[in-house]
């Protein structure tokens, strides 16, 4: 199994980005984690971060053959992007959104999210554990995917 782990415009500052909000951990820690947790899970992570939306939707375009799955933190484009959420629809494969802090609970702005309503799921306001938490959540829903239809490909064969 292969989950995208993709990371949108400023998450490349984590750690030293409003820690007070985002918490110190670095992109690197973040990745490591994740990592690690793959391990145990059975599944390979594929990192991808940029502050270019056409790099990311570049990315999920060429990734979209060898992944089954899709974390993101869209960080500021979920409020905005039409287009994210087409380039996720387009790679086809389920996405859990997640957030390192609560937005619901921010400004009025970022109480919306073009992602939402087509993710699988949303973990938001526990810093690096949302990522690690929305991470778990996609593998077991797509063992869970893959059981119901053991005839369809299984995850890591797509
Ligand atoms: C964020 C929340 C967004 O509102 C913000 O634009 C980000 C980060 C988060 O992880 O908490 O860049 O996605």
């Amino acid at each position: 199994m292969r989950i995208a782990v993709v990371h949108g415009p400023n998450l490349n500052l984590l750690g030293v980005r409003e820690p007070e909000v985002y918490g110190t951990a670095t992109l690197d820690d973040v990745n490591r984690a994740l990592s690690g947790l793959g391990d145990e899970l059975g599944a390979v992570v594929e990192p991808f971060q940029s502050n270019s939306q056409g790099a990311i939707l570049d990315f999920l375009a060429e990734a979209r053959g060898r992944i089954d799955g899709v974390v993101v933190n869209p960080a500021g484009l979920g409020h905005t992007s039409v287009a994210l959420l087409d380039g996720l629809l387009a790679a086809g494969k389920p996405f859990v959104e997640v957030h390192l802090s609560n937005p619901a609970s921010r400004e009025g702005f970022r109480r919306h999210s073009h992602l939402t309503p087509a993710a699988v799921g949303v973990v938001a306001g526990f810093g690096m554990d949302s990522y690690l938490a929305g991470f778990r959540c996609l593998v077991g829903h797509l063992i869970r995917q893959h059981n119901q239809d053991p005839g369809g490909s299984p995850p890591g064969n797509g």
